[in-house]
């Protein structure tokens, strides 16, 4: 049986064991109700709160800011819903604006708001890396615009968009505008004020903390209705008792990110930068998807032409790496991603990606024994799909 070695880190990753002693005595020795009266409830509290003062720091924002989630995803539901009907109701507006390479997140939230809500949705070309301008966003601008979503970098390619300049758009026109920060936040500086968003998303386990919790900045004055009610939880935007652990987890993941970032990055960028040239002169047909340079730098990601990127990642998991695709096959019709789409690829080219993300665990012999099985996998890859 070979080793495996995983290079999905985009996927997930695991969580730093810094970051599980954290949590740990919240589990069963600091376990109050952060809502209740007593002294029980009074340490929880205290414990969600200073999460609360740490993740602030982290995003130079004020603490009451943050509204603690259960995921990425309800991160963007919360701000795209959330926003969209609080803004309609205030000043009419029923346009949302978003790029065609979002996240499901993202753009399965606004396909509901127009086909359940009665709002209309302009979807963003981006160019052929998956880079929306701030040019295509000034063009398409309405003046009923509800919410603009744009993501910070993209999971299948890695692209990272130029969110202050299309917030600075936005801001002109006193349009709320979101970024999704999900893949963002383990390698980039999600600064809110810098920036100058008005909601921001984010998970933990994209960043060594666990998975099912997550994050929404929310500027202060920024128009949102709570998706869930009930309790008067995280301000009223999240009714649902806190789960306190995974706050203090998320918490200590991202200062340990912001803390180490320079580390982290210049361990994986050398390893992506071979990773991403070896592919290209070794395997006849490929191309590099996304940014050659404006990309995350723990992302690589490729198109084949002519083959089935989810053989390969069969392929590739049975010779001991485990990796990625952008293909959303799961039912034997296989079709290319809208990602894939939006950057213009053809069916032929489409259908063939790999992506393959590095973390702090990505060492450079296992770089080495990929680079030495892929061009031999995908031309085994390439003749079962000729067969
Ligand atoms: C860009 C982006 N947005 C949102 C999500 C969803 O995050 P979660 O898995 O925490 O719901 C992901 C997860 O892959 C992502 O990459």
């Amino acid at each position: 049986m070979v080793d495996h070695i995983y290079l999905d880190y985009a996927a997930t990753t695991p969580v730093d064991p810094r970051v599980l002693n954290a949590m740990l005595p919240y589990f069963n020795e600091t376990f109050g109700n952060p809502s209740s009266v007593h002294r029980y409830g009074q340490q929880a509290e205290a414990a969600v709160e200073s999460a609360r003062e740490t993740v602030a720091t982290a995003l130079n924002c004020r603490p009451d800011e943050i509204v603690f989630t259960s995921c990425g995803s309800e991160s963007d539901n919360l701000a795209i819903r959330g926003t969209a009907l609080a803004m309609r109701e205030k000043t009419g507006a029923n346009w949302i604006l978003t790029s065609r390479a979002e996240h499901h997140a993202v753009s399965k939230t606004a396909e509901q708001l127009k086909k359940h809500y009665g709002f209309q949705v302009e979807w963003l070309e981006t160019d052929e890396t998956g880079m929306v301008s701030p040019e295509t966003v000034e063009r398409v601008f309405r003046k009923d615009t509800a919410i603009v979503s744009v993501m910070y970098a993209n999971n299948e390619i890695g692209t990272v968009n130029p969110v202050a300049e299309i917030a600075a758009i936005c801001r002109t026109h006193h349009v709320p505008f979101h970024t999704d920060a999900v893949q963002a936040a383990a390698y980039l500086p999600v600064d809110a004020r810098s920036l100058g968003v008005d909601l921001i998303s984010l998970g933990a386990h994209k960043f060594y903390g666990p998975k099912g919790i997550g994050m929404l900045y929310v500027r202060q004055g920024t128009p949102i209705f709570p998706l869930q009610t009930g309790g008067g939880q995280e301000s009223g935007r999240r009714a649902g008792t806190q789960n306190v652990p995974y706050i203090v987890g998320f918490a200590e993941a991202l200062r340990l990110t912001a803390e180490e970032r320079q580390q982290r990055i210049a361990h994986v960028r050398p390893l992506r930068d071979r990773i991403i040239g070896t592919v290209l002169e070794e395997i006849p047909d490929s191309r590099l998807t996304g940014h050659p340079i404006t990309r995350l730098p723990n992302h690589s990601s490729f198109t084949f032409k002519g083959m089935d990127g989810n053989l390969l990642l069969t392929l590739l998991d049975t010779a001991g790496f485990a990796c990625s695709s952008g293909s959303a096959c799961k039912t034997g019709n296989p079709e290319p991603s809208e990602v894939m789409t939006a950057i213009g690829l053809s069916r032929e080219w489409g259908l063939g990606s790999l992506r393959v993300t590095l973390g702090a665990g990505t060492k450079p012999s296992q770089v080495d024994a990929f680079l030495k099985a892929l061009p031999g996998i995908v031309q085994q890859a390439r003749a079962l799909n000729r067969g």
